[in-house]
């Protein structure tokens, strides 16, 4: 492990006023995006849709990182330039999400355990040999009466520690992504309560696999409502929530901390993250890794007219402009 490198990828990826951007729906997920929007969920779809996301002028004065799918980092634009090559000469840090996504934990529970740890090392040899710098792993977790069990909060927080391990013998950075799922009637102190345990048992299990702490991300979910909560915590409530229980259960070492949108509408998202950069003194450097909340536009207008690239790829900068101003505080609602 060079500590060095780890450090210095994470220092360029959190670089003040940037943020990640997530292309990194697996096909599933992409597919069925496409079908609600009558789009074809065919392999040449996904690659032009892609390649908007990827070529969109300027985008890098926002983005520091794009998460790929392994798919996706194997594409090329449709005059043959590889997406790795196309981002990397606008200085944009390659991510590649390496899970293989989630099963069931147990027969008789409805938890999910993430799966790919199998031949994990090799495959992040040829993605590293490509041109990756960090990866992304995500554990989801839904709360409902006696879930997340400690049982399975303990299950995926151990994976995460053995593919931070992994992703650092060969000095990628790791994004830790343990995402508290939107749905559900639960309060914002609930989703507090469980994140918080959550995030004490994943850093316990890092720091027993001595794990490089500054040369890590963490990609959470906020402290939010549930979708189907009467009441719905205001931005202020949201930001001084999360920022009280990132300080209180993450190490202030970390190499910082970085968002999912999960599902949130985009203006929620951009707000919340501005209000948290309302709040001083933070210790570690927080930003935005969404995937929805800055393609919704872009997605639905391809959807709409595929041609109009110069509007789709406006949609798509405005959407990382916003968020790119929230994560200094400088958001201003219209
Ligand atoms: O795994 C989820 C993505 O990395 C973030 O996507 O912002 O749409 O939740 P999202």
């Amino acid at each position: 492990m060079n500590k060095d490198i780890l450090t210095k990828t994470v220092s360029h990826l959190l670089l003040p006023s940037k943020g990640i951007l997530a292309i990194d729906e697996n096909l599933n997920t992409c597919n069925k995006r496409f079908e609600k929007l009558d789009i074809p969920a065919t392999v040449e779809k996904r690659r032009e849709y892609r390649e908007l996301l990827i070529t969109a002028p300027e985008i890098e004065k926002y983005i520091s990182g794009y998460i790929l799918f392994d798919e996706t980092i194997r594409q090329n634009t449709k005059d043959n330039k590889s997406f790795i090559s196309v981002l990397q000469s606008k200085g944009i840090e390659i991510g590649i999400k390496v899970d293989k996504g989630v099963e069931e934990f147990s027969p008789d529970s409805s938890e999910k355990i993430t799966e790919g740890l199998d031949g994990l090392s090799d495959r992040l040899r040829e993605y590293k040999n490509m041109g990756a710098t960090f990866a992304k792993w995500r554990a989801i977790y839904n709360i409902g009466e006696n879930i997340p069990s400690p049982k399975c909060i303990k299950a995926n927080a151990n994976i995460f520690a053995q593919y931070a391990h992994i992703c650092q013998r060969q000095d990628i950075v790791p994004i830790i992504e343990p995402e508290i799922l939107i749905d559900g009637d639960y309060t914002v102190e609930k989703c507090y309560e469980i994140t918080a345990k959550n995030l004490d048992i994943i850093f316990s299990e890092l720091q027993n696999a001595d794990i490089f702490i500054p040369g890590i991300i963490l990609k959470t979910n906020m402290i939010i409502s549930g979708k189907e909560a009467t009441v719905q915590a205001s931005a202020e409530k949201v930001a001084e929530m999360t920022i009280k229980c990132l300080k209180e259960h993450v190490p202030n070492n970390i190499g910082g901390i970085v968002f999912l949108s999960g599902g949130q509408s985009d203006e929620k998202a951009t707000l919340n993250l501005n209000a948290m950069h309302q709040i001083a003194n933070l210790p570690w450097p927080l930003t935005f890794s969404y995937g929805r909340a800055i393609q919704n536009k872009a997605l639905r207008s391809w959807a709409q007219n595929s041609k109009d690239t110069v509007i789709i790829q406006k949609l798509l900068l405005e959407s990382a402009k916003i968020n790119s101003l929230a994560s200094v505080g400088k958001y201003q609602s219209k």
